[in-house]
């Protein structure tokens, strides 16, 4: 069969899906939830066992201050209502990315999903909030070179795996698959480290219209891809 183990998706396009509607952004966002939740029940149903969704990135706290609002409403509309998702389908979320700079209110129910699904084993929901991959790198970095000064280990220690082990992605396996939507073709600041040699899929659909069926081609055209790892 050949499904990838671990899917990555930069979820783009909810901004334009409206604008070509003339709808409010929001509009697009509230779809983009709905396209949220089919492909983790369709992960689920192929078999794959990470999900790792780009949901707002560090560049993203430089959008109007009533789109932010309005999306981390929907985020804690999302996490509030749809419990009942993650336990039928048996999924387990976790949230990667600075938590530091989200409400205070919202980081509790978010801590919250996490341990009420941390028994789930089907699928695991990586959702990148806040998150940039330089900003996770740095801090990867940081927290070495304390290691390094408190003597805990030496800098001959630090190879691919140690450093792996302090990225937000310690509990994962690196994406097989990224895929982007909207046709824009760059990472803008996604999992830098993890790509290395994931398969890149762009598609033109836009996120809110990006479901099952195109889940599957994508995955299609990824059991035709030659990864060959430099050998
Ligand atoms: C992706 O859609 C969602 C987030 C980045 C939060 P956009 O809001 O980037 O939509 P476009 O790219 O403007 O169409
Ligand atoms: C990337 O989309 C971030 C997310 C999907 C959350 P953006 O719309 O922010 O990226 P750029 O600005 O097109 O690079
Ligand atoms: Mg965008």
């Amino acid at each position: 069969m050949n499904i990838p183990e671990h899917i990555a998706i930069i979820m783009d396009g909810n901004g334009r899906w409206a604008g070509k509607r003339h709808l409010p952004r929001i509009m697009g966002h509230r779809r983009g939830v709905e396209s949220v939740k089919n492909i983790t029940k369709a992960c689920v149903n192929l078999g794959v066992k990470y999900l790792t969704l780009y949901a707002f990135s560090t560049e993203n706290w430089n959008r109007p201050r009533k789109e932010i609002r309005s999306l981390f409403k929907l985020l804690d509309n999302f996490i509030s209502t749809q419990i009942r998702l993650f336990n039928e389908n048996n999924v387990r979320i976790y949230f990667i990315g600075d938590r530091k700079k989200i409400d205070p209110e919202i980081r509790k129910k978010m801590e919250k999903i996490e341990r009420d699904t941390k028994d789930h084993k089907k699928l695991i929901l990586n959702i990148a909030l806040s998150y940039g991959s330089r900003q996770e790198i740095l801090s990867a970095v940081k927290a070495l070179s304390g290691e390094v000064k408190n003597g805990l280990i030496s800098p001959d220690d630090i190879d691919e795996k140690v450093f792996s082990k302090h990225l937000y992605t310690k509990h994962c396996p690196d994406p097989d698959l990224l895929i982007r939507t909207s046709g824009e073709m760059r990472v803008s600041n996604f999992l830098l480290w993890q790509i290395s040699y994931s398969e890149i899929y762009v598609t033109p659909k836009l996120w809110p219209d990006f479901g099952e069926k195109d889940l599957e081609k994508a995955i299609e055209e990824y059991q035709h891809r030659e990864r060959r790892f430099g050998k």
